[in-house]
């Protein structure tokens, strides 16, 4: 890259910095850098623009003729057909005569015929491939979380050449804490995804029995895998077990891992640029108080439960293509199950269809009605109604240092403070 930015770049990337969600901007920015002659850079853009809003069909354009000016033709046309089964789809000269190219020799004749037309199995492919693949745009509601991550992980991790500019820091592991099934792990492989990097997962638990001997040659070896694959995230699930486990420990030997692990943790920031350390538990009051010093996880966001319209999001979209009854309505639903989590109203959603299964296998096919969702709530129970009864003693008797300000926030909008 050039040393010194086109000023027009860099007055578009300090008003980004205000406004990471302005989708005109972002496109902006990305056709300056295309201008530019960084095509690397505004195919990143442009997948973050797409990951914000998967119906973008100038994104796609975008993420195509950065493509193109990448030489990789076939990826840009596949790019291009992709924009062009989407609204607000305009045609783009450049692109254009590159598909008509491939057209004349194509043998895929009918896979080239799709743009302009809205053909239906393409848009579900493309759904399809956002829900393998979880990106931001598939985790429901928890917005201000989304933009607060987006700015302080993603833009730093994707951009670090701004950010110098601006003398922020990026280092340091970022460790996501909240009642189980909320997303903590979703939220993570998302953050992978959106920074187009590699996801190396670790489950301390795993790690603790197994690495008895030789833990920490073996820690260290996990940490230079991440770094041999970078662009990585690494992720440390269940990070409680690790402070757990050096609170408790009798051994010496896993006092000695966990030793090694903040060694580990102090070196990322110096010389593994390439390398972002997230973590996620469950009971953050667990976590050793060193784990949480500047440049290891002095960062902590709290990931709360779905909020009534969150859940309601979630069950359209997870009762998209399952026949329901026109009696069932979806809000009700919602405010019925305060203090449900992601991962409850999956469960919820099983246990109504299931009963709609068994109903339709006796007496003639039907939908999903309400009383289906009704013997589904006899049979569960929100799970983090536990986590926030525990977590509201910790607020209660914790010192003020500002930790669970925003679990306090949330306590009190549930109206549990
Ligand atoms: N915000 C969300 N949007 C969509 N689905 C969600 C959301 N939160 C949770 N889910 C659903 O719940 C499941 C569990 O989420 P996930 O594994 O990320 O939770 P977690 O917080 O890591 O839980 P645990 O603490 O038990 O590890 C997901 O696979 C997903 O189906
Ligand atoms: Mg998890």
């Amino acid at each position: 890259m050039a040393a010194d930015p086109p000023s027009a770049q860099v007055e578009i990337e300090q008003q980004l910095l205000r406004e990471p969600f302005n989708a005109a901007l972002r496109s902006r920015y990305a056709q300056v850098l295309l201008e530019t002659l960084q095509p690397e850079a505004a195919l990143a853009q442009a997948e973050l623009l797409c990951s914000q809003s998967v119906q973008d069909a100038p994104a796609h354009v975008l993420a195509a003729r950065a493509l193109q000016a990448m030489a990789q033709p076939e990826a840009a046309l596949a790019r291009y057909l992709r924009a062009g089964t989407l609204p607000g789809f305009v045609p783009d000269a450049r692109l254009q005569s590159l598909l008509e190219r491939a057209q004349s020799t194509a043998t895929e004749a009918p896979r080239l015929q799709l743009v302009g037309s809205s053909a239906r199995a393409d848009v579900r492919a493309i759904q399809q491939v956002s829900a393998d693949k979880v990106r931001f745009s598939s985790i429901v509601g928890m917005e201000d979380l989304k933009k607060t991550i987006r700015l302080k992980i993603i833009e730093p991790y994707l951009n670090p050449g701004l950010f110098a500019r601006f003398r922020m820091q990026s280092g340091g592991g970022i460790l996501l804490f909240g009642p189980p099934g909320c997303g903590k792990t979703m939220l993570a492989r998302a953050v992978a995804n959106e920074c187009n990097a590699a996801f190396l997962s670790v489950g301390i638990s795993d790690v603790l029995n197994m690495w008895m001997g030789e833990s920490e040659r073996n820690l260290a070896a996990m940490f230079d895998k991440a770094r041999a694959s970078a662009p990585t995230v690494l992720f440390f699930d269940e990070l409680d077990a690790l402070a757990f486990s050096r609170s408790k420990a009798a051994t010496s030997s896993a006092r000695t891992v966990v030793n090694e692990f903040l060694a580990q943790l102090d070196g990322m920031g110096r010389d593994n640029r390439g390398v972002l350390i997230l973590a996620a538990t469950n009971m953050p009051w667990d976590v050793d108080g060193a784990m949480k010093r500047p440049g290891r996880f002095s960062r902590q966001i709290f990931v709360p439960p779905p909020d009534a319209a969150a859940r309601e999001r979630m069950l359209q979209i997870k009762l998209t293509g399952v026949p329901v009854s026109a009696g069932l309505d979806l809000s009700a639903i919602a405010r019925r199950a305060e203090h449900f989590s992601g991962a409850d109203i999956d469960g919820l959603i099983e246990i109504a269809k299931e009963c709609a299964l068994e109903a339709s296998l006796a007496g003639g096919e039907r939908g999903v009605d309400p009383d289906d969702f009704a013997a589904a709530f006899d049979r569960m129970q929100p799970s983090s109604l536990d986590w926030l009864r525990t977590v509201r003693n910790v607020v209660k008797y914790a010192g003020d240092d500002g930790t669970y300000k925003d679990v306090e926030r949330y306590l009190r909008q549930v109206r549990m403070l």
